[in-house]
């Protein structure tokens, strides 16, 4: 094929083109055996999300998967940048790959997702792992087949980041690691820019899928046995901006809800700046939309919510919370925490345990503030120690686990629906979750796995539900 025609092509025929190539060539180094891929990913649900989509295109270019590296043709970690601590992971597991290079040298290591984005990881990464051959951004997903193949086809070190064209790529195939239980992402991006997150600046400008997309995926998945699908952006609440059709997230949702099947469907991320009650009003009415709300706070303080960049107060806050429990009783409500935000003190930190107290949350996300470069906060004066912060931390954790503890203890005698999802291999137990996401031990076979079934909840302890299945 000509250069020129490539050119010219469109990004879905280019992918399928470059895939061809790519499986032509691992034919003939695998002699006929199937190539192998290890896909590791860091990070939130986007990612695990945008992994499905290259486990897509490496299986229809012919890969299947392993989940041991050493067995691996092709290694990908999808990274993540939220905080230092999922960064220095990366670093160290990256370094670690240096073995496998050395054993395996025509196994072709690459790196992707967040941490890609950011100008100066990237290239302290590409500088520092010379046995990296591939380095690509969130925004290169859709180039994937194209920049794999030129690695592969010329053995020299492939680098592209910072490619944002605002666009949506539909069309890619996905490759989904459940069967009953699935992502399907509304949504990319974010414009909220949160003082302290480093996340608008490598996924880039908010912007939404079409709604015809989002219900044929809906149908697709459902149709095919999905039971528990999560409709999955940054901020779920303002879906439909700038997509001129007559739409927004409760609508979204309530359409898709009218969608005839036996499923639940849950949403993450929600902002409550932009959680609205015709929200609650649409939960309240469905059928099939799980009584679960993360509506992440993320300080109780309304000092510190400002410097946050937040959009809301505590008052807000609640009146969403006290309306959402008055029209769905049972709605379990979880949240995420930022502890030792700059500027915090223990008089804000105290108005977080007093919120929390308040509002009674089934689980938290609680994460000691971590600077990241490029952000506002990572400027701001910040002068409580790490052992103080982690003091606090601490603090969260116990009037967490007393909430958590009592909230449990009064299903205790309860009916609930569950959905069987995995066994526990620690104590034989199988692994469920009721609508409210929190998860319920019960006694049962393995073929149970991926059905719907009642339980009787017979056991509280901490956040973990022991129940007896009794139909
Ligand atoms: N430090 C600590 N936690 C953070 N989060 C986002 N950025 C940071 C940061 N710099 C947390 C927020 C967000 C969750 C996904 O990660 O609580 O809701
Ligand atoms: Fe980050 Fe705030 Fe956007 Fe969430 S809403 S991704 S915390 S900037």
């Amino acid at each position: 094929m000509k250069d020129a025609n490539v050119r010219e092509m469109n990004y879905l025929e280019k992918q399928d083109y470059y895939l061809k190539l790519i499986a032509e060539i691992m034919a003939v180094r695998k002699r006929g055996d199937k190539p192998v891929a290890f896909i590791h990913t860091y990070g939130c649900q986007q990612n695990v999300a945008d992994s499905e989509k290259i486990k897509g295109m490496l299986h229809q270019a012919g890969f299947d998967f392993s989940d041991r590296p050493d067995d691996a043709d092709f290694i990908l970690f999808n990274t993540c940048a939220v905080r230092e601590h999922a960064e220095d992971r990366v670093f160290g597991n990256v370094g670690a790959l240096k073995n496998i290079k050395r054993k395996h040298p025509s196994t072709l290591i690459a790196l992707c997702g967040c941490m890609m984005e950011q100008k100066h990881i990237a290239e302290r990464m590409y500088n520092s792992f010379p046995f990296v051959s591939l380095v690509f951004g969130t925004h290169s997903l859709q180039n994937f087949p194209e920049l794999y193949y030129r690695a592969l086809f010329t053995g020299k070190r492939v680098y592209e980041r910072d490619n944002d064209d605002k666009l949506i790529y539909e069309g890619i195939p996905t490759k989904r690691d459940g069967t009953f239980k699935g992502w399907l992402s509304i949504m990319y991006g974010c414009d909220n820019f949160c003082t302290y997150c480093i996340v608008p600046y490598v996924r880039g400008r908010e912007r939404s899928r079409k709604s015809a997309d989002i219900y044929k995926e809906a149908r697709e998945m459902i149709n095919s046995g999905y039971k528990d699908i999560t409709l999955l952006g940054q901020n779920v609440n303002s879906y439909g901006k700038g997509l001129g059709e007559d739409i927004s997230f409760a609508k979204l949702i309530g359409e898709i809800d009218k969608i005839p099947g036996d499923y639940w469907l849950r949403f993450m991320t929600s902002h409550p700046k932009d959680c609205s009650r015709e929200l609650i009003d649409t939960m309240a009415n469905s059928q099939h939309i799980s009584k679960h709300l993360h509506l992440p706070f993320q300080s109780g303080s309304d000092r510190i919510l400002k410097k946050m960049n937040r959009h809301y107060d505590r008052k807000k806050y609640i009146e969403i919370i006290n309306y959402a429990k008055e029209k769905i009783p049972d709605i379990s409500i979880t949240s995420d925490i930022i502890v030792g935000f700059p500027g915090e003190t223990y008089e804000d930190f105290k108005e977080t345990l007093s919120l929390i107290r308040e509002v009674k949350f089934t689980s938290l996300f609680t994460f000691i503030y971590s600077p990241r470069l490029g952000t506002p906060a990572a400027k701001m004066d910040d002068p409580i120690s790490a052992e103080e912060k982690s003091k606090w931390f601490q603090e969260l954790l116990t009037v967490q686990e007393e909430i958590a503890a009592e909230r449990c203890s009064s299903m205790v005698g309860k009916k609930e629906k569950i959905l069987v999802e995995s066994l526990n291999q620690k104590n034989g137990k199988l692994q469920c979750r009721n609508s409210g996401n929190i998860i319920v031990e019960c006694d049962g076979d393995e073929s149970l796995i991926g059905t719907f079934q009642t339980a009787e909840i017979t056991q509280a302890r901490n956040w973990i539900l022991r129940g007896k299945i009794i139909n």
